[in-house]
């Protein structure tokens, strides 16, 4: 079973419009030799289409951090799927643990973002993880299941299609700390089971699962080399074009071997 292998890249608050056209055409440029891998860039709303004008015409996909859900109306500082859509977007981050963390974002805000984005014929990344005293209390495996049953209420196995998981374990973000491959593959193992019960199989054997935090060039193959992991979501090796490169070219050796 050959799963597409995703690698993104989530921007999070940086670079202005002139640092986000740059490094989208450093990317573009050291990424022309990428063909088994889909490449995702994420930058913060103001630079989607500006950089969508840089990777247009390549095989690079653009994607936003965040939606609301509805599709317009008085919902100061919010951006709905279709303005996203109107910037060039294909993809879109949803429950990311630094929004359910700093900006109150639950299961059922997570299950309706959703819902939204898919419904505008957007792709999902969805992000679940657990926080490091539930990693200590022994419940990641609870934790991420009630995350994974509450995001994907009310969808069906075609919704799916159009969805990636992103295991982050929230203790590993930005921190330097990364989940060995074990505790990685371990949780992977245990989120497609849980799709296997939701869904069925095929779903579940489809599903691009990505592994995210602190993933750098120096740590990629190992981590990306297990079985239920198939891309990775990257947050700070993103932002120079030489490790966020690094990383795509590190999944694309191991996707044609
Ligand atoms: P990090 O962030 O790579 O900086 O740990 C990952 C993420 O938050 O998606």
């Amino acid at each position: 079973m050959k799963r597409k292998k995703v690698i993104a890249g989530n921007w999070k608050m940086f670079k202005t419009n002139s640092e986000a056209l740059q490094l989208a055409n450093q990317i573009r440029i050291k990424t022309t030799d990428i063909k088994a891998t889909q490449i995702i860039v994420c930058p913060p709303f103001t630079a989607l289409a500006n950089v969508n004008e840089v990777i247009k015409e390549s095989s690079i996909a653009l994607g936003a951090q965040n939606i609301y859900w509805e599709k317009e109306g008085a919902f100061t500082g919010e951006i709905s799927p279709g303005m996203i859509k109107s910037a060039g977007a294909t993809y879109v981050i949803i429950g990311h643990s630094e929004r359910r963390q700093y900006f109150g974002e639950t299961d059922e805000t997570v299950n309706k973002k959703i819902k939204a984005a898919l419904e505008n014929s957007l792709k999902t990344i969805v992000c679940v993880g657990e926080l490091l005293e539930q990693r200590e209390a022994n419940i990641t495996r609870e934790v991420v299941t009630k995350q994974i049953k509450g995001a994907f209420a009310g969808l069906n196995g075609a919704d799916m299609q159009h969805v990636i998981i992103a295991y982050e374990p929230v203790w590993a973000i930005g921190t330097g700390k990364t989940a060995t491959p074990e505790q990685a593959q371990e949780v992977h193992a245990e989120i497609r089971r849980v799709i296997n019960e939701l869904f069925d199989k095929t779903v579940a054997d489809n599903l691009t699962i990505q592994y995210g935090g602190s993933v750098k060039p120096e740590n990629a193959e190992i981590l990306l080399k297990q079985v239920d992991i198939d891309g990775a979501l990257i947050g700070g090796a993103c932002l120079k074009a030489d490790s966020f490169s690094a990383i795509i070219h590190t999944m694309e050796n191991l996707s044609n071997e």
